[in-house]
């Protein structure tokens, strides 16, 4: 599929270097970090960086559609997100709502197909139900798979995943020799995506924070000192310039 959203002027003449030069991932994780510090920057509250932030996943939602990117999946709020203080967090659920609600429409005719991660039950029921809505009215479309992980954390993806195998095991329904990769992949709650290709950090830090932990064995990693607000169009296609400029040999040697 192609976003309804064409690219013209500047971009398309960048997107057609990139589709010319190599291929494009075909999924893109993202951590979006550095909000806070952006705002602070600008001696700002937090929750305006988050804002901002919001800017940054539209322009990105756009052009990984323009690109023909099937699966992107966007760091949006980990489990250790909810120690934060108890006003951040409330803020930050509210501008999750909204950003939800305001962009539903457009998502659902640019062809986008939206779905979530993570444990989606310990989020405030208004969310819930705003997201709820959103996956139901995408469901059928055949654009970008736009993947929220929220609440999410990749050690409690594998841990539940053990607790089900687990089960079949004692259930007697699957031999213990039987477990395998792919037994463990089906297992977790990306089993319907392939891994990422490539895994943007930005802020420059250079951590893993507990996301995608299975998922990323044979991911690139690109990390930008980029904060998240300021990573536009623009530093997606260098982070897409980087992937493919290097060998992905999945453990061999070169051909
Ligand atoms: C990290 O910055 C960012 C977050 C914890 C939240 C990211 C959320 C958004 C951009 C909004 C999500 C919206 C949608 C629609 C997906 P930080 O607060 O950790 O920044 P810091 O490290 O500079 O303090």
């Amino acid at each position: 599929m192609k976003s309804r959203v064409k690219a013209t002027g500047i971009d398309k003449e960048h997107q057609e270097i990139l589709l010319k030069v190599g291929q494009i991932p075909k999924h893109i994780a993202i951590i979006m970090d550095g909000n806070g510090r952006w705002a602070k920057k600008r001696g700002l509250p937090r929750i305006a960086g988050h804002h901002e932030g919001v800017n940054s996943v539209r322009d990105i939602v756009e052009v990984c559609g323009q690109l023909d990117v099937k699966y992107l999946t966007l760091f949006a709020f980990s489990k250790d997100n909810w120690s934060r203080p108890k006003k951040e967090v409330s803020l930050l659920m509210r501008l999750l709502l909204h950003a939800i609600r305001d962009e539903r429409d457009k998502l659902h005719s640019n062809g986008v197909v939206l779905k979530t991660i993570g444990n989606i039950s310990e989020l405030p029921t208004a969310v819930q139900d705003e997201l709820i809505e959103a996956t139901e009215i995408t469901k059928n479309n055949d654009g970008l798979i736009l993947i929220l992980a929220l609440s999410y954390s990749g050690k409690s993806d594998i841990t539940n995943a053990i607790k089900s195998i687990s089960k079949k095991v004692a259930d007697g329904k699957l031999d213990i020799e039987k477990i395998d990769d792919e037994i463990i992949k089906m297992n977790l709650s990306t089993k319907n995506y392939p891994d990422p290709d490539l895994l943007i950090r930005t802020s420059g830090e250079m951590r893993i924070s507990n996301f995608l932990l299975w998922q990323i064995a044979y991911s690139e990693f690109y990390i930008t000192n980029l904060l998240w607000p300021d990573f536009r169009r623009n530093a997606l296609y260098q982070a897409i310039e980087s992937f493919q400029s290097r060998e992905r040999r999945f453990g061999m040697v070169s051909g």
